[in-house]
């Protein structure tokens, strides 16, 4: 197949990452004979730096012209003093949304190497197998009103609102059933429906999609909670299905149960254009060290695959080929343990792509 794929680097550790990954396609398609065609463009703090705007225009034209974006990370310490409106983060935001990305799916598995590489026990994570699906384009990332106003008395004040329509829920609600159809038929629903409005719709409309899903198992938790038993028991959880900003938060603790954020890839998806990266951020303590944990970014690149272009095979290659190298000992920094080779971020990409069958 032939498939043109917009390469949105980014800012810190995303310009080390995104090129492992890019690397990794490139081998699979000359492996399994498929064109990709990479094309790059700015985004983030690099795009302000360069034109002002942290989403170019032509930024935006690329990525819905593409077959797929593969993106790496943006932020870090330079842009944090400018307004919300101009900041590396509005271009994540921004990309999400013209793009209609409602879904996105943050699979939190732990690697049998790695169990020793977690915070946590060996006997609370091992055979874990969790996927968060965060709904992506709504709550309080994009509710109005929003702002900061002045008020009377010379204060300011501080607005953001959490806003969910029915529709809204129905389709991030099937994205989740779908998927555990696919899995263990466990949805949990994430929610705070003893405190908001929003949530209380929230788990409503869950119930209601649950109908025609009769095959499936539904279980509401409130968030607090969900935090707590993340920890606690893990493997209690197949599908988890967030609102936005809880989605956004308890993925990130979902990876540490995977022994590193540098683990968790993700697929934003719900429309024409998917888009791929990995869950964690820019890293700016650790960014232009050769340090950073490539294979997130790889296996986003797997779940495009997947997703965006409906290769099986070749995703699955890029599995087999992570799960070799870390049976193989390679660890970058932040996986490391003992009997362990620690390598950095190149190097890792190389072990995977000599890896690839
Ligand atoms: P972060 O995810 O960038 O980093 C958190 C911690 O995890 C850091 O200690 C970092 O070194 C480590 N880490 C992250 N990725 C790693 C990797 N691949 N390998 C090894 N270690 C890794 O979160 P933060 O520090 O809160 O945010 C930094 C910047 O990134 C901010 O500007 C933030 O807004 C932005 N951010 C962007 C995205 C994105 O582009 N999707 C996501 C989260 C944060
Ligand atoms: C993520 C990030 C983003 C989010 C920020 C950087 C806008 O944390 O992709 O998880 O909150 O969605
Ligand atoms: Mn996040």
């Amino acid at each position: 197949m032939k498939a043109k794929i917009a390469v949105l680097a980014g800012d810190g550790v995303g310009r080390e990452i995104v090129p492992e990954a890019v690397k990794v396609l490139q081998a699979i398609g000359e492996k399994y004979q498929h064109t990709f065609e990479f094309t790059s463009a700015d985004i983030g703090g690099q795009a302000i730096d360069k034109v002002g705007v942290p989403l170019p225009q032509e930024t935006l034209a690329l990525a819905k012209q593409s077959d797929a974006v593969l993106l790496g990370a943006v932020g870090g310490p330079k842009w944090e003093g400018l307004e919300y409106s101009l900041r590396p983060e509005r271009a994540l935001l921004g990309i999400r949304e013209a793009l209609g990305l409602y879904a996105n799916l943050r699979p939190a598995k732990v690697y049998p190497n790695l169990v020793d590489a977690s915070t946590l026990k060996r006997e609370v994570i091992e055979g874990i197998d969790i996927l968060v699906v965060r709904e992506l384009t709504g709550g309080i990332y994009f509710g109005k009103p929003k702002g900061i106003e002045k008020l009377p008395n010379g204060e300011e004040r501080g607005v953001n609102t959490e806003v969910y329509t029915t529709e809204e829920i129905r389709r991030i609600g099937k994205v989740a059933f779908e998927a555990a159809r696919k899995r263990r038929k466990k949805v949990t629903s994430v929610d705070k429906a003893n405190v908001l409005e929003s949530s209380e719709l929230w788990r409503r409309v869950m119930i209601e999609v649950q109908k025609s899903y009769p095959d499936v198992e539904l279980h509401h938790i409130y968030v607090d909670n969900a935090a707590m038993q993340l920890v606690r028991n893990p493997r209690q959880f197949d599908v988890m299905v967030c609102n936005n900003i809880f989605g956004d938060i308890l993925s990130d603790e979902a990876a540490m149960l995977t022994g590193s954020i540098g683990m968790l890839p993700s697929a934003s998806i719900g429309a024409k254009v998917g888009l791929f990266e990995p869950i964690h951020g820019s890293a700016p303590d650790i960014a232009g060290k050769n340090i950073a944990n490539p294979i997130a970014t790889i296996a986003s690149a797997g779940m495009m695959l997947s997703y965006a272009f409906k290769l099986e095979k070749e995703a699955e290659a890029i599995e087999q080929a992570i799960v070799k190298t870390l049976d193989m000992g390679y660890r970058t920094k932040d996986i490391q343990g003992p009997d362990t080779r620690v390598v950095g971020t190149t190097e890792m990409g190389d072990a995977i792509l000599r890896n690839l069958n």
